[in-house]
């Protein structure tokens, strides 16, 4: 097969068929076509598209292009739970040790922060002692003994992603429809799991920042679950402000501990009973959303959910300490409370700008190969829609230096918006999506 054809056919909008996607898919795993023809023809793809059926054959194909995950050994309807990345967003470590304290197996593969987006896995190393890097059978026995477990990817899963994720960073080619909803499917439909959630962002920290196409994107992978005969339930969440009040690797896993210990209420935890009550009735808990709902603020209020995650810890090799004593965690050199300066309301956020100014401070990568400072972030305790005064605390700021705290503090304020007239506050959810269809919620 003749890939200068297959990129001609492309540009020329014309949909490709199963073996040339095939072609293309297993010369990215393998390295056997070069990065500028890949390249080329994701130009190609993010331009003109992709049918249903190319997008479907794309997902298969990055799936086969590895090891599928076999999670057979563990009894029940293990279930995965997947966001397009956010900014504060730590459900995952609220939702995961609930969920699994409600019965249902928990075998999770998360990611690093991307971008202005943070990472599951990052915040997990903060830590002290817990690794992330299981070997399959390492898996699945630990989901069999404590019914959770949260780990990295394992470098034979969908290579082929691997590669053109990889090229879609450094050829403006990451925000396509077709290329979004294969690459995250792909993954999830390796790691094994027999039912999946999909936590779906829109808004101004989100990758489809409208509501139109987050509802497009969730539509596309829900089809392709349905198509591939896992069931999928995508939500569409709000990202037009950090989820949580903490930003930041040590920083969100303390506000995880909060919230479980049941100190700490709020947005994280209205979203991860969302996502979690989704997770229960897709694993066969129950079949109505109210009555998962009322599950997992039972698992909350009894404290179960903190000793399931205590148990992830000291199964994954981590020092659990810190869920008694969040001091345990990374402390920065540096902490310092800036206060708003004026009064008014907030209007409107720039969470792109947030998660940045995150990133900037050492809490995510710049280049591939940057250490994270699992330290560092910060606290943001005002929402859309508040009124605050010139003394309300804008932000606490978790720095390694003066120079960080300085620059942190003047992109913190330049992405958050002050206004003289009061804003209502933006929806937590706007859709549930299945492949039959969309329910819109707002
Ligand atoms: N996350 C992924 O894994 N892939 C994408 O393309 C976008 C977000
Ligand atoms: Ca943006």
């Amino acid at each position: 097969m003749n890939m200068l054809e297959i990129i001609t056919k492309k540009k020329l909008g014309q949909a490709l068929t199963r073996e040339e996607i095939t072609h293309f898919t297993r010369g990215a795993a393998d390295g056997s076509i070069p990065d500028y023809q890949l390249a080329a023809l994701l130009m190609a793809i993010r331009l003109n598209g992709m049918t249903a059926r190319e997008t479907t054959d794309l997902t298969l194909a990055m799936r086969d292009s590895g090891d599928v995950c076999d999670l057979s050994a563990i009894p029940g309807i293990k279930v995965d739970k997947h966001s397009t990345g956010g900014v504060g967003d730590t459900t995952t470590l609220v939702l995961a040790p609930l969920v699994a304290a409600c019965g249902v197996p928990v075998a999770k593969m998360s990611g690093r922060g991307l971008g202005h987006t943070g990472g599951t896995l990052d915040k997990m190393e903060s830590i002290a002692g817990l690794t992330v890097s299981l070997t399959e059978k390492q898996f699945v026995d630990q989901v069999n003994a404590i019914g959770l477990a949260v780990i990295g990817q394992t470098a034979s899963l969908a290579p082929a992603d691997k590669t053109l994720y990889a090229l879609r960073d450094v050829t403006a080619t990451v925000d396509s429809l077709p290329l979004i909803a294969s690459s995250i499917m792909s993954k999830k439909l390796a790691s094994g799991a027999d039912a999946i959630v999909l936590d779906v962002k829109t808004g101004s920290g989100a990758l489809m920042e409208t509501v139109e196409d987050a509802i497009g994107l969730a539509k596309a992978m829900a089809e392709i679950g349905q198509l591939a005969g896992k069931p999928v339930r995508a939500i569409v969440t709000g990202m037009g402000q950090p989820l949580g009040t903490h930003i930041g690797n040590a920083l969100e896993v303390k506000e995880a501990i909060d919230v479980l210990s049941g100190r700490v209420r709020g947005d994280l935890l209205e979203v991860a009973l969302l996502l979690g009550s989704h997770m229960l009735v897709v694993g066969g808990k129950t079949e109505d959303t109210d009555a998962a709902r009322a599950m997992l603020v039972a698992a909350l209020d009894s404290g179960a959910g903190l000793e399931k995650l205590r148990a992830m810890i000291t199964a994954q090799g981590g020092d659990a300490t810190c869920v008694d004593d969040v001091m345990k965690l990374p402390q920065p050199a540096l902490i310092r409370e800036v206060k708003v300066g004026r009064t008014g309301y907030i209007t409107a956020m720039d969470t792109e700008a947030l998660g940045y100014a995150a990133q900037a401070m050492g809490a995510g990568r710049v280049q591939k190969t940057d250490v994270i400072d699992p330290a560092v972030g910060y606290i943001l305790p005002v929402r859309i829609g508040d009124a605050v005064t010139a003394d309300t605390t804008l932000c606490t700021l978790y720095a390694r230096n003066e120079a960080d705290a300085i620059k942190a503090e003047a992109a913190i304020r330049t992405a958050i918006t002050i206004g003289d007239k009061p804003v209502t506050r933006p929806p937590l959810c706007y859709a549930v999506v299945t492949a039959k269809g969309v329910e819109t919620l707002n």
